[in-house]
C-alpha cells in the first residue's frame, strides 16, 4: 500500500521518501513506484518525460530521522496498534509541529493510533483504496482530538494528489470495508460452493456490476493475509458473522498463496508488480 501511495504523491509532483524496516524492503518499495511509472509511460498514460521526472522524486531510507523535513507523513505499516503508536511517538521528535500525520489503518481506531503522538490533533485517518494509483477515493476519518486545521489541510492535500474524499467516522471498517469485506467473503463462499469459477465470477462482476476488477483479482492485489486480518478484526469488533473470513482464506494464507506479492493467489503472476501478470 505504501508504494502505491508513494506513486500517487510523486505523480502529483511531491518529493517522496519511502521509509521501511530494511534496505531490501525500501528497494522493493522504490522499484514498485518506478515500475508502475515506467509501465504508465508504456501504456501512454504519462509521457516518458513525466514518468522520468516522477521517478526522480522518489527516494528511500531506513532512517526515520531522514523524514525531518516532511510536510505530511503517510503511515502504511503493519496493521498493529502498538507499532503505529510507537512510530508516531518517535516521529514527534523528528518532524515539525505542523507536520500532518496520516494513518492508513483499515481496522484500528484513529483515536487509538493518534494517542501515540504527543500532538494527536495533527493525526487524521486517510484510508486509500487498493490499488492506490488507480482508485480515486480516499476515506477521511478524524480521531477524537483531530484539529480542524489538520482535517482541512488533509482534504486539501488529498485534492492536490488527485483524490476524491469522503468524510466518515472513526468506526471499524469506515464505509468501504463495511460493504466490501462481507461482499468479498460471499464471493469466496460462492467459489468454494462451486457456483462459478474464479474467472466466471470475476467476469460476472466486471461485466454486470461495472466494477473495474473482479473480487478474485482484487483480493490478489489486496493480499489474502491482509483480507484475513481485516475481516477477522472487523468480525471481532462488530460481532457480525458476515465479516468472518471463509475457511478457503485460511488455507490460502497457510499455503503462502497471498496474491500478487507472493506470485500466487487465486491467479498466478510472473512478478509481483501491480501490472505484473
Ligand atoms: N492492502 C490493502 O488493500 C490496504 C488497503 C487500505 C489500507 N491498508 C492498510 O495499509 C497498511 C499496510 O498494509 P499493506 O497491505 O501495505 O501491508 P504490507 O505488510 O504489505 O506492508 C507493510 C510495510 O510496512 C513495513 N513496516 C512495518 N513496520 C514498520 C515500521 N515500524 N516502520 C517502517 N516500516 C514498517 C513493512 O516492512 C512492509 O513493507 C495497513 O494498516 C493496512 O490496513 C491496506
Amino acid at each position: 500500500m505504501g508504494s502505491g501511495i508513494a506513486t500517487v504523491t510523486v505523480r502529483a509532483g511531491y518529493r517522496t521518501l519511502i521509509h521501511d524496516l530494511d534496505d531490501a524492503r525500501v528497494a522493493r518499495g522504490v522499484d514498485t513506484v518506478r515500475g508502475f511509472l515506467a509501465k504508465s509511460a508504456k501504456l501512454g498514460k504519462l509521457t516518458e518525460e513525466q514518468a522520468a521526472e516522477a521517478s526522480a522524486r522518489v527516494e528511500g531510507t531506513t532512517e526515520l530521522k531522514d523524514l525531518a523535513g516532511a510536510g505530511v507523513v503517510i503511515e502504511a505499516i503493519f496493521e498493529d496498534l502498538a507499532a503505529k503508536r510507537d512510530l508516531f511517538g518517535r516521529l514527534d521528535d523528528i518532524v515539525g509541529k505542523d507536520t500532518l500525520f496520516h494513518t492508513n489503518t483499515s481496522t484500528l481506531s484513529v483515536t487509538g493510533i493518534a494517542a501515540g503522538s504527543a500532538l494527536p490533533e495533527r493525526v487524521v485517518g486517510t484510508h486509500y483504496c487498493n490499488p492506490a494509483p488507480l482508485m480515486k477515493l480516499v476515506e477521511v476519518a478524524d480521531g477524537r482530538h483531530t484539529a480542524s486545521w489538520a482535517h482541512e489541510a488533509t482534504i486539501e492535500f488529498l485534492a492536490s494528489v488527485g483524490k476524491t474524499t469522503v468524510v466518515t467516522k472513526d468506526r471499524p471498517g469506515f464505509i468501504v470495508n463495511r460493504f466490501l469485506i462481507p461482499w468479498e467473503n460471499s464471493c469466496i463462499q460462492a467459489l468454494e460452493n462451486g457456483l462459478g469459477t474464479k474467472e466466471s465470477i470475476d467476469a460476472a462482476v466486471t461485466g454486470a456490476l461495472g466494477h473495474p476488477m473482479g473480487p478474485f483479482k482484487l483480493l490478489d492485489v489486496v493480499g489474502l493475509d491482509i483480507h484475513q486480518q481485516v475481516a477477522t478484526r472487523l468480525y471481532e469488533q462488530l460481532r457480525d458473522p458476515k465479516f468472518f473470513p471463509p475457511p478457503m482464506v485460511d488455507r490460502m494464507v497457510a499455503a503462502g498463496d497471498l496474491g500478487r506479492k507472493t506470485g500466487r493467489g487465486f491467479y498466478t503472476y510472473d512478478d509481483n508488480r501491480l501490472f505484473g501478470s
